[in-house]
């Protein structure tokens, strides 16, 4: 079998490297670097610790507005897809890269396989919701991480070929946890004190893209006491920056490049809690069994909420402040598998 991965932002690196590494046994594996993520702590690094393959294309398509960059890539996946004839498209997640990479392959009438498919947080202004749904109903093979998931897609009609695997993120933490507790030295680097600390990442554009939404967190991590450490995205660096707002006057807070996903793992493990809104990390502290706090409205990893492993705050300053304060007790359960998403992905497509 010939497979053409297409891969693009820091996620789906992570996503790719267990997939990539069960594929790769028997099949051949294209991979496709739309160049979405360019920055070398937000790209090459992960190529480098988590072993994937070097991209056979790299299309450099890097930073853009919505249409401008989806359209970009698929002008170049199209002449790439074109040439190479393979037998399966393959796509991970909810970002232009995804959306752009099934809508070529759907087009040139080769099977797409999405890998994280029927999540929904059912809210239309987010570009991923977007980028979710066209890409689930264009796909012939749809790999859900969850139930939930597979009930989604259910109710807009998507039942053949869909299936609850697991996590692959969950096969990718299983992996490389001790791997990071051999190698990280962050802790030491960043003087912090295991569980005495709360890791901090923000960067969805319902957040950055929002004036007043950056007021609120700022001011509620001004309000949380204890040490902060927070690995800043680029796109949020670059936000505070043209809104002149500052993070080196709160107190206790580490504002840090990202790290790679080693450094991240071993940050979050040793958190006490996680504050964030990403899609990633809200999983991986489920995974940990560190408690999270996500700063968004919705989510769509609606299992992490039972319990209160995870609390919904959205960006109302007092609510993020409490959240953090909560004593919660969660009780951990397997809803993202067994940490073999990857093997049971390339069984059902080599049985097709
Ligand atoms: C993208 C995905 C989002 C995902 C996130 C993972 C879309 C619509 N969004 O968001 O779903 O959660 O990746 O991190 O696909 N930038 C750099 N260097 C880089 C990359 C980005 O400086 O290497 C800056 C640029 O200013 C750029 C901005 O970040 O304009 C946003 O990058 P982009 O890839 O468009 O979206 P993300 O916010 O990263
Ligand atoms: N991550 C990382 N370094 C960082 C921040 C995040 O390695 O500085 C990893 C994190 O562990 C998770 C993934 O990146 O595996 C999540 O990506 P991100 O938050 O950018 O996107 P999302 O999951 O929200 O789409």
């Amino acid at each position: 079998m010939k497979i053409v991965t297409i891969l693009g932002a820091r996620p789906q690196f992570i996503k790719a490297a267990p997939v990539s590494r069960v594929l790769r046994k028997k099949h051949t594996e294209i991979i496709v670097h739309t160049g979405q993520h360019y920055d070398a702590n937000m790209s090459d690094i992960f190529f480098e610790e988590l072993n994937i393959p070097k991209p056979d294309y790299h299309l450099g398509v890097g930073s853009g507005t919505h249409g401008k960059q989806t359209g970009e890539m698929m002008i170049k996946l199209e002449e790439i897809v074109l040439n190479e004839q393979p037998d399966y498209v393959l796509v991970y997640g909810d970002t232009n890269s995804t959306l752009a990479g099934a809508l070529v392959a759907a087009k040139l009438h080769i099977p797409v396989i999405h890998v994280e498919a029927g999540l929904r947080s059912f809210n239309k202004k987010m570009p991923e919701e977007i980028n979710r749904i066209m890409t689930d109903h264009v796909s012939e093979f749809l790999f859900c991480p969850t139930d939930t998931a597979v009930e989604n897609l259910k109710n807009e009609n998507i039942t053949r070929n869909v299936l609850n695997i697991g996590d692959v993120m969950y096969d990718a933490v299983l992996y490389n946890k001790e791997l990071a507790q051999e190698k990280s030295t962050i802790l030491a680097d960043l003087r912090l004190e295991a569980k005495q600390y709360h890791l901090i990442t923000i960067h969805r554009a319902e957040n950055t893209d929002d004036v007043q939404n950056m007021k609120n967190i700022l001011e509620a991590f001004a309000q949380i006491e204890e040490v902060k450490v927070w690995p800043m995205h680029p796109r949020t660096k670059h936000k505070l920056a043209s809104y002149g707002l500052r993070v080196d006057t709160i107190p206790n807070l580490k504002v840090i490049e990202p790290v790679g996903y080693l450094d991240m793992l071993t940050l979050e493990c040793n958190a006490k809690k996680i504050i964030t809104d990403s899609g990633g990390v809200q999983k991986e502290a489920y995974f940990m069994q560190v408690p999270c706090v996500t700063v968004r409205e919705q989510t769509e990893w609606v299992e992490t909420l039972e319990t209160e492993a995870n609390i919904l705050v959205g960006t109302d300053v007092e609510k993020i402040v409490a959240a953090v304060k909560k004593d919660v007790r969660p009780v951990y359960s397997e809803v993202f598998g067994d940490g073999k998403a990857a093997e049971k992905i390339v069984e059902a497509i080599e049985h097709v």
